[in-house]
C-alpha cells in the first residue's frame, strides 16, 4: 500500500456466486478490502439488514452481484425474484447516494426479448419476456434513478468452475448419456464470470476514485457468439481432449425443449462502450471456456 492511499472497503453482494466468488479470488489492491457478508446476514430484500451493514462501517462503493437467478422458478415465485432483484437493488441504491459512493450492478442480456436483429447495444429497447428479466429491468432503473453515481454491467450466459452452470451441467450429463440435445436457436454469448469479475473490478476502480467516471448501462460478455448447441459441442471438445467425459450433440430447437419462462433467441451484447470508456476489452469466448474446463478437469 503507497503511504498516500487509505484502506477501503467495498461490499459485495452474492459473495457465494459465480460472480461473486470470482470477485473475491480476484487481485485487488492492497489498500482494498472486500466485505462479503453471507446471505444469512445481508439479505438483499431486507432493508434493516444493508442499514444495519451500512451503519457498522463505511464502505467506498457497493458491487451488487447478489440476484435470484432461477430463470424459470421466478415465474412462480415472483416475489422473491422481485424482493433479491428489484427490491434489494432499491435499498443499495438508497444506502450508496445517502452514503455518497458509487454502486455496481450486474444485470441480465434477458432484459431483451430477443427479436432485435444483431447485437444489443445499451440504449436499445428493454423488453423481457419473463419475472426474472422483468425483475431484473426493475433493479436496473432503481439503480439508475436511485444514486446518480452507478453503473450497470449487464452481462449473459455466465459460465465458472462453480456452483451449477451449462459447463457443468454439460460435462455432467456426458457421464450419463451418449448423446445430447441441446438447443441452437438462441444466439448469445458464453462469458466467464472471472471475466465478468475483472470488468467490475476496473469499473469500480475507477469510479471510487473518480467522480466524474463514466456511468449508466454497460455491456459486457467475452467475444463471439455462439448457440447452446455450439457452446456444449466446443465443452465436450475440449473435455475430451483432456481426457474427460464427452457426447455427441445433436441440435434441437426451442419449442422441443419447453421451459417454464421463455428466453431472447437473440441476446449478443454489444460491448463497444465498456472497451471505449473503460479500456475493458473481452477475449473470446472459446478462451474463457477452456480455462473453465481446464480448472474442472484438473479438480477430477
Ligand atoms: N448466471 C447467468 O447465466 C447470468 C446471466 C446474465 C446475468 N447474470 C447476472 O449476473 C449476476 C451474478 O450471477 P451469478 O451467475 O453469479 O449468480 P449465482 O451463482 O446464482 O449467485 C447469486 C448469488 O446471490 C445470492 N442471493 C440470491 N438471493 C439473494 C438474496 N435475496 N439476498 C442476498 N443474496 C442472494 C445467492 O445466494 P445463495 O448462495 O444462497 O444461493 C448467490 O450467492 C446476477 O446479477 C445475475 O442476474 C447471470
Amino acid at each position: 500500500m503507497l503511504e498516500t492511499e487509505q484502506p477501503l472497503s467495498i461490499l459485495v453482494t452474492g459473495g457465494a456466486g459465480q460472480v461473486g466468488l470470482e470477485l473475491l479470488a480476484a487481485k485487488w489492491p492492497d489498500h482494498i478490502t472486500l466485505h462479503a457478508p453471507a446471505r444469512s446476514e445481508l439479505d438483499l430484500g431486507n432493508p434493516s439488514a444493508i442499514e444495519r451493514l451500512f451503519s457498522s462501517r463505511a464502505y467506498a462503493a457497493v458491487i451488487n452481484s447478489g440476484a435470484y437467478t432461477a430463470v424459470d422458478q421466478a415465474e412462480n415465485e415472483v416475489a422473491a425474484a422481485y424482493s433479491a432483484n428489484a427490491l434489494g437493488p432499491a435499498l443499495l441504491a438508497d444506502a450508496t447516494r445517502a452514503a455518497g459512493i458509487p454502486l455496481i450492478q450486474v444485470s441480465t442480456d434477458y432484459v431483451f426479448d430477443g427479436a432485435h436483429v444483431g447485437e444489443y447495444n445499451e440504449d436499445e429497447a428493454v423488453q423481457p419476456l419473463g419475472v426474472y428479466g422483468a425483475s431484473k429491468l426493475a433493479g436496473e432503473m432503481a439503480v439508475l434513478r436511485g444514486n446518480p453515481r452507478s453503473a450497470v454491467l449487464r452481462t449473459a450466459w455466465v459460465v465458472s468452475q462453480h456452483r451449477t452452470n451449462f459447463v457443468k451441467t454439460m460435462l455432467r450429463l456426458a457421464t450419463e448419456r451418449h448423446t445430447l440435445r441441446v438447443v441452437n436457436d438462441q444466439h448469445g454469448n458464453p462469458t466467464s464470470a472471472r471475466d465478468i469479475a475483472e470488468a467490475l473490478k476496473t469499473i469500480t476502480l475507477r469510479m471510487i476514485e473518480d467522480e466524474a467516471a463514466p456511468r449508466g448501462i454497460f455491456h459486457f460478455v467475452n467475444a463471439g457468439a455462439t448457440t447452446w448447441a455450439g457452446l456444449a459441442r466446443e465443452v465436450l471438445a475440449l473435455s475430451e481432449a483432456h481426457g474427460g467425459p464427452t457426447a455427441k450433440v445433436e441440435n434441437i430447437t426451442t419449442a422441443e425443449f419447453p421451459t417454464l419462462a421463455s428466453r431472447p433467441a437473440n441476446s449478443r451484447l454489444a460491448t463497444q462502450r465498456i472497451q471505449r470508456e473503460y479500456g475493458v476489452v473481452p477475449r473470446p469466448w472459446q478462451s474463457a471456456v477452456y480455462e473453465i474446463v481446464d480448472q474442472l478437469s484438473a479438480k477430477e
